[in-house]
């Protein structure tokens, strides 16, 4: 550093590095000395305005009363708005028609099956898994096997008043031997090989007792009692020998059996509204197996 100022007229501050860096003493600029105080000016303001200090109890509320909350509320509720007015004919629609009409309008229903995926994200995913792929115990919507009916008015039935299917508990009836033998019935049924003489015995079983009496005697079922169809490979519980033999031994909602199994699908009239029961039928409908 040198011991002189080589610039003393500059207004610097006597501080220099190599040979020729040095350090000014000048007062900002004008414009940047307002925008330091309008700075200030704004602080204060922000700090009376919004919700800004905290004090013992929580924070001072500001004067425009403003919470994130209200602005998402108020923001929400005109998203609302705005989607009640466009779609306000939609909606009529679904509320005057029936299920088959709205089936028969193609614009309907793609609109019914944009705006029920949330709803069933909330009322029947827990069930009924994902995209009505099912979950062990609970049947498979995105399919085209039904218990009860895929036809656009059963579905709707279904929602309405809940379903039930009964089967008896047959512990007691039979015999563990032919349990075990009706259960290779029913497995071979699912597997194309139900007139096979290695079978004779439990299809005999199977023909006495009354299982073909809800099963039908090929095995395609009853949707009338939802009596599950046995001659497919689809299992509404499980295909497994153990459990098979589990289902027709305790039944399914068998009365006074405590290990029965348990099937209820609840009702959804007065919990949803009928229209919201018919929208999401159109989209159980739509997941792949409707008729
Ligand atoms: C508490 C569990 C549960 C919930 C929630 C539930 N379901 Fe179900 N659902 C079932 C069960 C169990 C069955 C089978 C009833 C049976 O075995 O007869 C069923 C059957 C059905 C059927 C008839 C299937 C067929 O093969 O005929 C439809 C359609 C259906 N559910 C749609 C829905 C829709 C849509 C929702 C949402 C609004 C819903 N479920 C909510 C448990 C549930
Ligand atoms: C009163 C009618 C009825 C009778 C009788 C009956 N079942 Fe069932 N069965 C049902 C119903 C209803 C279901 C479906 C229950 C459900 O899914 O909620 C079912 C389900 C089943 C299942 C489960 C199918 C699957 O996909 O997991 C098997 C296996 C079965 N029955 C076998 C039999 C056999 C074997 C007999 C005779 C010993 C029999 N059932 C007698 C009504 C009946």
């Amino acid at each position: 550093m040198a011991n002189e100022n080589p610039w003393p007229n500059e207004g610097n501050t006597g501080h220099i590095w190599d040979e020729d860096i040095r350090e000014l003493d000048y007062p900002p600029p004008l414009w940047w000395m307002l925008a330091f105080y309008a700075g200030f000016v704004m602080i204060v303001f922000y700090a009376l305005y919004y919700p800004t200090i905290p004090t013992p109890t929580g924070n001072t509320k500001g004067l425009a009363g403003w919470t994130q909350m209200k602005e998402y509320h108020e923001d929400f509720e005109t998203l609302n708005k705005w989607r009640a007015e466009k779609f306000a004919a939609q909606e009529q629609a679904l509320t005057e028609k029936s299920v088959e009409e709205i089936l028969a309008d193609k614009n309907l229903v793609d609109y019914a099956v944009a705006t029920s995926k949330a709803l069933f994200g909330d009322y029947c995913a827990a069930c009924h898994g994902a995209g009505g792929a099912g979950n062990v115990n609970y049947p498979i919507l995105a399919d085209d096997d039904w218990l009860w009916g895929g036809d656009v008015n059963t579905i709707y039935q279904s929602l309405v008043s809940g379903r039930v299917g009964n089967m008896p508990a047959y512990g007691a009836m039979l015999s563990s031997e032919q349990i075990g033998q009706v259960t290779d019935f029913v497995i071979a049924m699912s597997e194309g090989k139900a007139d096979s003489e290695a079978f004779a015995a439990g299809r005999e079983v199977y023909n006495s007792i009354g299982c073909a009496g809800c099963h039908m005697p090929d095995g395609s079922g009853m949707a009338a009692l939802g009596a599950a169809r046995l001659n497919d490979k689809v299992w509404r519980f499980s295909g497994e020998r153990a459990e098979v033999m589990k289902t027709i031994a305790k039944g399914v909602n068998a009365i006074g059996e405590k290990e029965t199994r348990h099937a209820v699908m609840p009702a959804f009239a007065e919990r949803l509204g009928d229209k919201e029961v018919k929208r999401l039928s159109i989209y159980v409908h739509s997941l792949g197996g409707g008729k």
